[in-house]
């Protein structure tokens, strides 16, 4: 059985006060939610002050945090990037890789994602690594092509699967829109997502790697998408933001 995992997306969101303003609720709430791992990407210079905020509150729930992206070299003259061994020193423990604003705000490719991904395994963390179709990828007819596209160079790059690996499918005109996907499209494209896994890492990989849900997850539809058999957590963007709509959320669980 596979624990869920319910990540917030932060994005360009929230600042020092209102950082410290978010964990001080989810501190006195988890009781909601006692159970299931919780993580947060915020701005990379949040992540030390959730990482003292949390110990400060006595460390009261399955809190993890990490970076919305992250270089593969460890240092050098990449300005403007994050290394993964300072993510890891401000005790990240998750990056998320290939996020779709990434790709279309910043020239993130199938290929740059992957390595990205991979490198946060290699300097101790789990990626989540985005993926996802277009509205008109998906009129076309063209979702499963696109998903398998963007895992080859993934799979390319790793010949086996990186311990506790997860991906978060999120088709694009879900993202922001209040347009959720259905519960059957969600479990279809998992399902078929699962089956890649399978074919490029094995049935054992397969039945362990998690596959989130991502995409106007709200409190009012968590529960019946984390209900389907192939969706392992959540994604949430703007639904992350307030800390009750978080929890509300990771409360939907299903174990
Ligand atoms: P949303 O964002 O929940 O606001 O749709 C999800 C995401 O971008 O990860």
């Amino acid at each position: 059985m596979r624990a869920q995992l319910i990540a917030g997306n932060w994005k360009l969101y929230k600042n020092l006060a209102e950082t410290k303003a978010f964990l001080a609720v989810l501190a006195g709430q988890t009781q909601q939610a006692p159970q299931v791992e919780q993580v947060l990407f915020a701005q990379a210079p949040l992540l030390p002050l959730i990482g003292e905020e949390w110990q400060r509150l006595g460390a009261p729930g399955r809190l993890a945090w990490g970076p919305q992206n992250l270089y593969w070299e460890e240092k050098g003259a990449f300005t403007g990037e994050l290394s993964p061994v300072l993510a890891r020193e401000l005790g990240s423990t998750y990056a998320l890789a290939g996020h779709s604003e990434r790709r279309q705000f910043f020239g993130e490719t199938n290929e740059t994602a992957a390595r990205r991904a991979l490198a946060a395994h290699a300097f101790g963390m789990k990626a989540v690594f985005c993926l996802g179709e277009s509205l008109a990828e998906r009129d076309s007819g063209r979702t499963m092509a696109v998903l398998k596209e963007q895992c080859q160079p993934l799979f390319a790059q790793a010949r086996e699967a990186p311990e506790g690996f997860c991906f978060a499918y999120e088709p694009v005109w879900a993202i922001g829109t209040g347009r959720t996907a259905t519960n059957a499209q969600a479990q279809e494209a998992h399902a078929f997502l699962r089956g890649l896994v399978q074919e490029a890492w094995g049935a054992e990989a397969a039945a362990k790697t998690r596959i989130l849900y991502g995409g106007s997850v709200k409190p009012e539809n968590a529960k019946e998408l984390l209900a389907q058999a192939d969706v392992d957590g959540a994604l949430v963007g703007g639904a992350s933001l307030d800390p009750l709509s978080f929890l509300a959320i990771a409360a939907a669980h299903k174990g």
